[in-house]
């Protein structure tokens, strides 16, 4: 397990101070792909780079399997180290190295023998699909392929987790999938604790399994990712996960939304419908209109995926008497299914 204990860090310029990290608590479980996100400037380079002491903290302790690194002698911290691996947005290869080569320097720092590198660097090629580019240099690689290498050369010490900074930013989509399918995979077939951050909420919910949001220096919220998108707390939450399942209401459907159900003359709820699984809405709406002659008028619906489940989401209008479509509201949220009333609207609104 690694835990990150009241992190802080403290920039200090010629000009200013900068307060990067405000005290972050975290836990990351063995096994684990925990995700990262937050904007630009968040802190999420300082946080990642303080896990393997890269940045020292300026306050806080990092503990891996319970032992505290901050604490560690410079000779104890570099063994440390190599049990933290790491990549990066931009690969960070040595260019005048060949793939080979790459893969194999930390073993070469390590004075480890010859032939223990040759079998190690050939089963890592295999392991990321590269065995056809071992003489290849880095100038002669897709971005795809470089990051795939800049990985191998990052578990040759056999980390026990793995620190991705923006490890896509840099990859179109099509090669971002391909990248976080191999990094699943490694985290599966070898027990490799992922630390992965991103300010794509579209990565998250690709491959992490528990994800934390940090604005400012501060974790606003932590949680499965399954329970970030069903239920965000935070408004930074919100915007993460809307922006990513596609559920920014257009303007003009917004814009004929009514905040309560009083404000004009026979208005009635619109509501939406999140489901996990393969639940159907449905059956569910088809009861509306036998049990309580509420019809519903699907404005907006979609199925998106987090990690391996789906996710529905259904946005619709509830038309009928008032009297019968607060029994309906009520009988919904008896349902398996998340409702959520985001306004009212007349009878003819869409
Ligand atoms: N070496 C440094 N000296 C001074 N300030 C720094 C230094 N590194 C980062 N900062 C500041 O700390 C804050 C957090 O930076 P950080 O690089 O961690 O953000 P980030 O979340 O990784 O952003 P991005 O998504 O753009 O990579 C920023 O305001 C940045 O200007
Ligand atoms: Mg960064």
């Amino acid at each position: 397990m690694i835990e990150i204990q009241n992190l802080k860090k403290e920039y200090l310029t010629k000009h200013a101070r900068h307060v990067a990290l405000k005290g972050i608590n975290l836990k990351i479980q063995d096994g684990q792909v925990f995700g990262i996100i937050g904007k630009s400037g968040a802190g999420k380079s300082t946080l990642i780079r303080c896990i393997n002491l890269l940045e020292a903290p300026s306050e806080g302790h990092i503990l891996i399997n319970g032992e505290d690194i901050t604490k560690l002698s410079n000779e104890k911290l570099r063994k440390a180290r190599q049990k933290i691996g790491m990549i990066f947005q931009h690969f960070n290869l040595l260019s005048s190295r060949t793939v080979y080569d790459n893969i194999s320097f930390p073993l070469e720092l390590q004075h480890v023998s010859k032939d223990k590198i040759h079998t190690k660097v050939n089963e890592l090629l295999t392991l990321v699909g590269l065995d056809q580019k071992a003489r290849s240099y880095p100038d002669e690689l897709s971005g795809g392929q470089k990051q795939r290498v800049a990985i191998a050369r990052a578990l040759a010490s056999e980390p026990v987790a793995l620190l991705c900074d923006e490890a896509t930013s840099a990859l179109d989509p099509e090669t971002t999938d391909q990248i976080l399918t191999l990094l699943k995979r490694l985290n599966k077939e070898l027990n490799l604790t992922i630390i992965l951050i991103t300010h794509e909420m579209d990565v998250i919910r690709k491959i992490c399994d528990q994800v934390a949001i940090i604005d400012e220096g501060e974790i606003q919220e932590t949680g499965t990712v399954t329970e970030l998108f069903l239920s965000p707390k935070t408004a930074i939450a919100k915007s993460f996960t809307e922006n990513s399942m596609h559920l920014k209401l257009p303007e003009e459907i917004q814009s004929k939304l009514y905040n309560d159900p009083y404000q004009a003359e026979h208005l009635s709820p619109v509501i939406k419908m999140t489901f996990l699984g393969d639940s159907i809405t449905t059956p569910v709406i088809a009861e509306l209109n036998s049990k309580f002659k509420v019809s519903c008028n699907i404005i907006q619906a979609n199925i998106e995926r987090i990690q391996a489940q789906s996710v529905g989401i259904t946005i619709c209008h509830m038309l009928g008497e008032k009297d019968n479509w607060e029994k309906a509201l009520g009988f919904l949220h008896q349902q398996q299914i998340k409702i959520e009333v985001i306004g009212y609207a007349t009878i003819n609104a869409f």
